[in-house]
């Protein structure tokens, strides 16, 4: 079964085909991801109407690309999935449409695929990958959640933030140290060459049991470092590792505490942050003490895509779901209430 994905829920476009037929990262045919950022970084944060404006203006040329390079015409796609939530609801509502029209015209199914859903799946696009039961983290700029998957579809939430995410706490810190939008990842390029220890800061919510998280505290404990110090470039990037630092250890240990209370070794990690380097390095690490072992996708699939969508659509549609021939969009929703696989 050959699915067409499509991510539209913030702002990137995104769109892939997945394969069921040849599966693991040999499934994903062709993919293409249209960012953004440059239309929104003037406003230091993504503008909802302008970020659905550029989806309409993007999605059929990258569906086109898409095809192109998979070396497919739109009459070989078996299926249709596309973000159906949670997001920015005009967003959604040019991939929904862009896709039911396209399910409707080439009379296939089309599944609407849960953002959070999609992040967690794409470590198993890639080959090698673990089989529930496994705990993931969901590491994005609107989520940090720790969840236990015990089958495909059946996820019990063990913790999340209860105020930033991880990445919204990257780019909050980011941008009072004066980088531009979107922060995160430039961030961490200045940790890389930080003095570690030098700024040492706190690792909110480990001090206590539980596997809730709060970023927004250490959002002011470098305001506070940032104001009081020399500002020069050597100092922007020892505080830009002693907050990297900071975020990994606590989401570190709480990963070990998650995968204590879900009974596993086996941790997933997906999201924008998911990206990061020593993030990527600590769980690795943590998980192997362990005899267990950490998985995450390829960089370029931690972050938005439709490779995700395609994925995690195809996995349904060929479980014989779908959805009747109505344009969902859903801003706020529960991963807890999926269907199991
Ligand atoms: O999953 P994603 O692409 O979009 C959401 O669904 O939110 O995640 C984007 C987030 C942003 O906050 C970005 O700053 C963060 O992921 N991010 C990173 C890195 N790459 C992306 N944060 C830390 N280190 C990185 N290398
Ligand atoms: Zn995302």
């Amino acid at each position: 079964m050959r699915v067409l994905g499509i991510e539209s829920s913030c702002d990137e476009t995104g769109v892939a085909v997945y394969d069921t037929q040849l599966g693991g990262g040999a499934g994903l045919r062709a993919q293409a991801v249209y960012s953004q950022i440059a239309l929104h970084a003037e406003y230091g944060g993504v503008v909802p109407e302008l970020a659905s404006r550029d989806h309409v203006r993007k999605l059929l040329p990258l569906i086109r690309q898409t095809l192109d390079e998979a070396g497919l015409a739109m009459a070989d796609i078996d299926g249709v999935a596309y973000t159906a939530g949670p997001g920015l609801v005009g967003a959604l509502l040019v991939g929904a449409g862009v896709a039911r029209a396209l399910a409707w015209a080439l009379e296939v199914p089309a599944i609407g695929v849960h953002h959070m859903e999609g992040h967690l799946l794409a470590p198993l696009i890639e080959d090698d990958a673990p089989k529930p039961p496994f705990v993931a983290l969901l590491v994005s700029g609107g989520h940090t959640q720790l969840v236990a998957v015990e089958a495909i579809g059946r996820y019990r939430l063990l913790g999340e933030t209860l105020d930033d995410a991880a990445g919204e706490a990257f780019d909050k810190t980011a941008k009072l140290m004066g980088l531009p939008y979107p922060g995160g990842p430039q961030l961490a390029k200045l940790a890389e060459t930080g003095v570690p220890g030098r700024f040492k800061f706190s690792r909110p919510m480990t001090d206590r049991p539980g596997l809730d998280f709060s970023f927004s505290g250490l959002k002011t404990q470098v305001l506070l470092a940032w104001r009081d110090c020399d500002q020069s470039a050597q100092t922007m990037a020892d505080i830009a590792r002693g907050f990297e630092d900071a975020v990994v250890d606590t989401l570190a240990i709480k990963c070990a505490r998650a995968l204590d209370a879900a009974g596993t070794d086996t941790l997933i990690v997906a999201g924008g942050v998911g990206a990061n380097k020593r993030l990527r390095e600590k769980l690795i690490a943590m998980c192997a003490t362990r005899g267990g072992r950490a998985c995450f996708p390829r960089p370029a699939l931690c972050t938005d895509n439709g490779a995700m969508i395609a994925f995690a659509g195809a996995l349904r549609l060929a479980a014989g779901q779908h959805d009747d021939a109505v344009i969902r969009a859903v801003p706020r929703w529960d991963m807890a209430t999926l269907l199991a696989v």
